[in-house]
């Protein structure tokens, strides 16, 4: 009897540890079961190992740190993959898979940030749509694309809300405004995600950079940020938070100083914040090299003492520095680091390779170039590009191009460019994808086109044959703007004007008399006080991606009316920075303490953008917490409106910007039709601020409550709210 009883024992022993029977490997059982049994087979090194992301590929940035890794160990936790086909990447999921122990496989991760291979506007440029939804749909593309090339966790989407357009980054985030930005955060995290994680063509998303990047000191790259607790909360986390709560499992930490805390050392908004008052589902990794960073910014003595400080701030992986693999065994042993949180750290990473099915998914499934640039998604690209260009002068109506403009002067370094209009972070994105505005509009007018010269530089050789094109045509079209290495990452740029060459070619053509049309295209915000004269219409277009051409043909010609409106202020200046909509009121008003050489005002406002069709708000009212106002389209265009709710609290605890965007709505008007746009106030949602603990803090007394085309606004309506 006692025989068999041993064997049976035996026997159980043996098969609870053969790994082919392994509960964690059994895709029905329950996630933190799986965890669990996983995490109990692992050894120290395979842990930490988990912990850490290196790097393969095509390195193209060139802000990237470091060398790649003679050779990634297969049980790494994570690898940034950069490049077509990912063929390295099989190779080591391989090893990861069949010559490991426990065959956990590589999470592979990229920088997936508007679009992988069709090519998205940058998402400043999405912002300028107003339409959330169209950025789920792109991130949705994207997510099918980069899925099929086996990346499943994107480094996106960057939620930082920026307010200096000298700072490069400004590019990838959703601009200005708190709300604004939590609404496209929202929508991304979803569009990328889908309702099921483990389905194989959904991947992760990661917002970043938390938290407060967008306030690194004059827009210079990886600096100190100055934010008060109470800024923090009611400007700098708000995105952050949209995105937890819509699902998103990762975050990454940034490379700002917090206020004497770097972002990837500081336990309050890592930890107190992000983990245990917002419950992230999931873990934080660091940015690049960001943990041995701490020592070039005073907080750590040595590598050692930065990979404690950020992991048990809570930065959980390591990317690619190794700080982590190669000190955490001391750290553990001295008592610096305990094992119990190596454990749970090492358990959320897992938890999320088992979510994404990464078990039983390890590997892109199907051909990966029958995947790509469908012609749904350059379609989709299309249309998120026409809704994302701003036009901010149209003088005398000429745009859209009337029937009677036969021939076109078509100059600029940006009139051909199929390369700089992709932006930056394209992913995989390809020039020979993209459609230049040449190409696009020379199927459709008489088009003579002179360059007239490079983006920078000082020779203007090609002035002459410009200048004669512009003679000779009804229109000119000149394109400028800036190349998509000026923004972006360690793109910080001192001023905001374009080069010197390029609007001295816009005041030489301008001076042949005829119409001139500006198509601006930035990465920021610029200075366009050497532009706007010189131009009767004026388009911003940010960096539109592969489909530029199309959209910019489709405006011009009408096809498309435009209805982006700016989600970022544009300064008149530099000196003006910061400047953004929704500050403080000053102690005193009127002319008093403003600017003695230029005018306070920015050159054009927080939501200003124009449309061909002529819309017009009337009847707001209120009944109860219903908020009404009528918009009238009065011309003979069908136009998209976006309706802005804004809200001021006259008085209370604490000063509240002097407004603050709560609502908007963007709708299809019909030429000669009216449509009804509503407002519901909830209080606690729309009138209550956040203290600097990050509590709601909800005040009776007066609020004023508008509607607004970023233009025009209706009166306010006083609202007294009462408890
Ligand atoms: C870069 C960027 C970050 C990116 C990461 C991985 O330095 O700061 O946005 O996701 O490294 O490429």
């Amino acid at each position: 009897m006692k025989k068999t009883l041993f064997a049976c024992l035996t026997l159980i022993l043996l098969l609870s540890c053969n790994e082919n029977e392994a509960l964690y490997k059994d895709p029905s059982a329950p996630v933190d079961k799986r965890v669990e049994d996983l995490l109990g087979r692992m050894t120290f090194e395979e842990k930490i190992l988990q912990l850490s992301q290196f790097f393969i590929g095509d390195n193209d940035n060139a802000n990237n740190l470091g060398g790649e890794k003679e050779s990634v160990p297969a049980e790494i936790g994570s690898v940034i993959c950069a490049s077509d086909g990912n063929a390295e990447a099989w190779d080591l999921q391989r090893r990861a898979l069949e010559e490991t122990r426990l065959g956990i496989p590589v999470l592979f991760g990229y920088d997936v940030i508007h679009g992988y291979r069709t090519i998205f506007p940058i998402p400043l440029a999405q912002a300028s749509s107003f339409n959330p939804e169209m950025s789920s749909r792109a991130a949705e593309v994207a997510s099918l694309e980069a899925t099929a090339a086996g990346v499943r966790w994107t480094f996106s989407p960057m939620v930082d809300i920026a307010r200096d357009p000298r700072w490069g980054r400004i590019a990838e985030g959703y601009g200005e405004d708190p709300y604004l930005a939590s609404q496209f955060s929202a929508a991304t995290v979803r569009g990328y995600q889908g309702d099921e994680l483990s389905d194989p063509s959904r991947m992760a998303s990661c917002l970043k950079h938390y938290v407060a990047y967008g306030a690194s000191e004059a827009g210079r790259d990886y600096v100190y940020s100055e934010v008060s607790r109470q800024t923090l909360w009611d400007t700098y986390l708000p995105s952050f938070k949209a995105g937890v709560d819509a699902g998103c499992p990762t975050a990454m930490s940034s490379f700002n100083d917090i206020s004497g805390i770097p972002s990837t050392a500081n336990h309050y908004t890592l930890t107190e914040i992000l983990k245990e008052k917002w419950g992230l589902d999931g873990f934080v990794v660091c940015d690049w090299c960001a943990v041995e960073q701490l020592v070039n910014q005073g907080m750590a003595a040595d590598r050692k003492q930065a990979a404690e400080l950020a992991f048990n701030a809570g930065v959980d992986m390591d990317m690619v520095d190794s700080v982590y693999i190669e000190n955490m065994d001391a750290l553990v042993r001295e008592g610096r680091v305990k094992m119990k949180d190596i454990d749970a750290s090492v358990a959320r990473v897992l938890e999320l390779k088992f979510r994404l099915g990464l078990f039983e998914h390890p590997y892109p499934e199907g051909d990966f170039a029958s995947k790509i640039l469908l012609p749904e998604y350059v379609a989709l690209s299309r249309e998120a590009a026409g809704e994302s260009c701003v036009l901010l002068k149209n003088d005398n109506a000429i745009l859209p191009l009337s029937g009677n403009v036969r021939k076109i002067a078509l100059v600029g370094p940006l009139a051909a460019d199929t390369y700089e209009i992709l932006g930056s972070w394209r992913a995989r994105g390809k020039a020979g994808d993209a459609v230049s505005i040449a190409k696009a509009l020379d199927g459709e007018y008489e088009v003579v086109y002179a360059q007239g010269c490079d983006f920078e530089g000082d020779d203007r050789s090609g002035f002459s044959k410009a200048v004669s094109a512009a003679r000779s045509a009804d229109v000119v079209i000149c394109c400028l703007g800036e190349k998509a290495a000026w923004s972006g990452e360690s793109a910080s740029r001192s001023d905001i004007i374009l080069p010197e060459i390029q609007t001295s070619l816009l005041a030489a053509v301008a001076a042949a008399g005829k119409p001139v049309v500006t198509v601006l295209s930035s990465g920021r915000p610029l200075d366009v006080r050497q532009i706007e004269p010189f131009s009767d219409a004026m388009l911003e277009i940010w960096q539109l991606g592969i489909q530029t051409g199309n959209a910019v043909a489709d405006i011009l010609s009408g096809r498309v009316n435009p209805s982006a409106k700016l989600p970022v202020t544009m300064p008149r200046s530099v000196g003006q920075i910061p400047v953004y909509y929704n500050r403080r009121s000053p102690a005193r008003t009127g002319d008093m303490g403003r600017y003695q050489d230029i005018s306070s005002e920015p050159a054009y406002p927080f939501g200003y953008g124009l449309s061909y069709s002529d819309f017009e708000y009337s009847d707001l009212t209120r009944e109860g917490n219903i908020l009404k106002v009528t918009v009238t389209n009065k011309s003979e265009i069908d136009g998209k409106e976006t309706v802005l709710w804004f809200i001021t609290d006259v008085a209370s605890s604490i000063t509240r910007p002097v407004k603050e965007l709560k609502h908007f709505e963007k709708r299809l008007i019909k030429a000669g039709e009216s449509e009804t746009f509503t407002f519901e106030i909830d209080p606690e949602r729309d009138l209550a601020f956040v203290d600097s603990d990050g509590n709601p803090v909800l005040e009776e007394g007066i609020f004023r409550i508008w509607a607004s085309s970023g233009i025009i606004d209706t009166p306010f309506i006083e609202y007294e709210f009462k408890k």
